[in-house]
């Protein structure tokens, strides 16, 4: 994350001091579409994310500028103010959403820029939300809101003005986000563990297939509702509550495709919770296993994978690689992958070449660096 090219964009911009902040994107070792389920999730902070230099302006209304984008938007900070462009809408709902927790947010100019790369299922978006919502409370509340609210903040703007129902795990481990740190993350209780995270001998990569998801308008808000229906036929309030027995006593209630949606979450549920045990004993192979089971529970029952990480994830199988499955939301982004050392090379010469051939071009590789959450840079 570059602090000095946002400050100069900055300066250039709108001229004067300002506050930089940043807030990261996100892996996750386990536990897919099941925040929205009342279940586990084991995410953990990147060394990618979203910096913004900010100043309060004065006025009531609010100039922001996309550096990546050479874009500006100026807008008011009532409801019926909301701006056109899909990047500002983030910012200007996270004014809103603070505005409903009573911070009075004043204008404010800003320059911000990120390195997360964009639909690959790193959560760009909440980097974006958490970045603004921690320098609201920080400009315009003297840090009174506290940090799960903040990342509530960012799921609310998804909801209220980008129109993705979401789960809070994104902007949770944007917020709380610790180096070298997993966190397992229970969003019933919202009760969460630290897990320090460094497996000797392997290694976490993400291979980017560079498929582009967009949330909005995609099915992720259908697999939403297919979960919340079968909840409803069961008499419980999420699945977290169900097991494979509760499900096949009401098989006859619900769609096929419902069932097989239920399926999928009832046994990831349970994956996160064989992944920590596993992670407590070192027992990493058993971590892989699960990873390639929620790949294909992902893949063939969710489905929410595509042909290109259904290729990701056989080859790596192929290689030897310990684990690997899909991360995030679905429908293209990357695939996450623990590797041992001595096979990383070969494996990422494979995954290079053989998607190159099929596809027509490289996967993008990243090394997962676990890092800190969102925080006020200087
Ligand atoms: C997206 C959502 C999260 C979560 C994941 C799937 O990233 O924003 O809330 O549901 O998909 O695990």
């Amino acid at each position: 994350m570059n602090t000095s090219t946002v400050k100069k964009a900055f300066a250039d911009h709108f001229d004067g001091e300002c506050a930089v902040y940043a807030s990261p994107g996100r892996i996750n070792l386990i536990g897919e579409h099941t925040d929205y389920n009342g279940g586990f999730v084991f995410p953990g902070a990147v060394d990618c994310g979203i910096v913004a230099a900010i100043r309060p302006n004065g006025t009531d209304r609010v100039r922001a500028y996309a550096i990546d984008l050479n874009r500006n938007s100026t807008f008011g900070l009532e409801e019926k103010d909301c701006p056109e462009e899909g990047w500002a809408k983030y910012i200007f709902g996270v004014c809103r959403e603070m505005a409903k927790l009573g911070v009075e947010v004043k204008g404010f100019d800003c320059a911000f820029s990120g390195d997360v790369p964009l639909g690959a299922g790193m959560s760009s978006s909440a980097a974006l939300e958490s970045t603004f919502a921690f320098a609201l409370n920080d400009l315009f509340a003297d840090n009174r809101i506290d940090k799960f609210a903040l990342a509530k903040v960012g799921q609310m703007t998804e909801h209220h003005y980008v129109g993705v129902n979401c789960g809070i795990m994104d902007q949770f481990a944007s917020v709380f986000g610790k180096q070298g740190n997993l966190m397992r993350l229970d969003c019933r209780s919202m009760e969460f563990e630290y897990f320090p995270f460094d497996p000797k001998g392997y290694r976490l990569v993400l291979v980017n297939s560079v498929v582009k998801h967009e949330l909005v308008d995609s099915p992720y808000n259908k697999r939403r509702e297919s979960c919340e229906r079968v909840a409803k036929t069961l008499g419980i309030e999420t699945l977290r509550d169900a097991s494979f027995e509760d499900l096949e006593a009401a098989k006859e209630k619900i769609s096929e495709e419902d069932y097989k949606r239920a399926k999928y979450v009832i046994g990831e549920k349970q994956r996160v919770l064989d992944v920590c045990d596993a992670l407590v004993r070192g027992d990493y192979e058993t971590v892989g296993k699960r990873m390639y089971a929620t790949h294909w529970g992902m893949s063939r029952d969710y489905e929410v994978s595509c042909e290109e990480l259904d290729f990701l994830v056989t080859l790596a199988e192929r290689c030897g690689v310990t684990g690997s499955r899909i991360m995030g939301g679905g429908f293209g982004g990357c695939t996450i992958n623990l590797v041992k050392e001595e096979l990383y090379d070969k494996f990422i010469a494979c995954a290079k070449s053989e998607f190159a051939a099929k596809y027509g071009h490289e996967p993008k590789i990243y090394d997962v660096v676990i890092s800190d959450g969102a925080r006020r840079i200087e």
